[in-house]
């Protein structure tokens, strides 16, 4: 396998290294549940979901959520905040390239999974996300954007590795989701001192 392998990133939730973790669930999800783009009762899945900020901030407003991770140690800690919010998540140790859920889901929250794998999975997690999805179901992403001056020479470097909006459109092509005009919203990480691109897509 290229790239981050399962033992690195439980490595990372066990020493404390995940730089990436806001210590809170991203504003950008909490803009998206005050707009009503979710509602409580509908099914969503999240992807690589560490720690589970978000995981947690959908439990507590009603939603289904099934959080994914193949590093045991971030299931264990998003274990924790669901006890200590007294909420409850469908927590899954599992490859995102590989499970499938018994039925098709309401909603996606894409944030940091995508970047923290090698992109020659991306079409494959791609066709995973839309597999996963309801017709008319939304993909909430937050694509990173982590460009390196070290890409024009042709290196491929991460993670994160950058997601870029033309690899976004190639990967999700408006032949399988709907997208809506940019601009899209710039959302800061100030502990990486890396910006998200936030973006809704409905899968067609
Ligand atoms: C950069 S962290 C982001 C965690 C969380 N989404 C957040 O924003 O705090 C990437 C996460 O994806 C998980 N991950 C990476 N590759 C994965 C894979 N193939 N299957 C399941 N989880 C994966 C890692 O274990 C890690 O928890």
């Amino acid at each position: 396998m290229n790239g981050p392998t399962r033992e690195f990133w439980n490595e990372r939730f066990v020493t404390g290294n995940i730089p990436w973790d806001r210590g809170e669930a991203n504003p950008q999800l909490l803009q998206w549940l005050a707009d009503d783009m979710l509602a409580a009762g509908q099914t969503i899945i999240v992807p690589g979901c560490g720690q589970g900020w978000e995981v947690a901030a959908l439990a507590a407003v009603g939603l289904q959520v099934t959080g994914i991770d193949f590093a045991p140690q971030a299931l264990a800690l998003c274990r924790r905040l669901l006890e200590r919010d007294g909420t409850h998540a469908n927590l899954v140790d599992a490859d995102v390239l590989h499970w499938q859920p018994t039925a098709p889901v309401d909603a996606v929250f894409e944030q940091t999974c995508l970047c923290a794998l090698y992109p020659d999975y991306w079409t494959r997690y791609a066709a995973q996300l839309h597999a996963w999805l309801k017709p008319g179901g939304k993909l909430l992403a937050l694509f990173l954007q982590a460009p390196r001056a070290s890409s024009a020479e042709g290196f491929i470097e991460g993670p994160p590795y950058h997601c870029d909006i033309n690899a976004m459109r190639a990967l999700f092509p408006a032949t399988l989701w709907e997208w809506p005009k940019p601009p899209y919203p710039r959302i800061e990480n100030r502990r990486i001192e890396r910006e998200e691109l936030a973006v809704v897509l409905i899968r067609k």
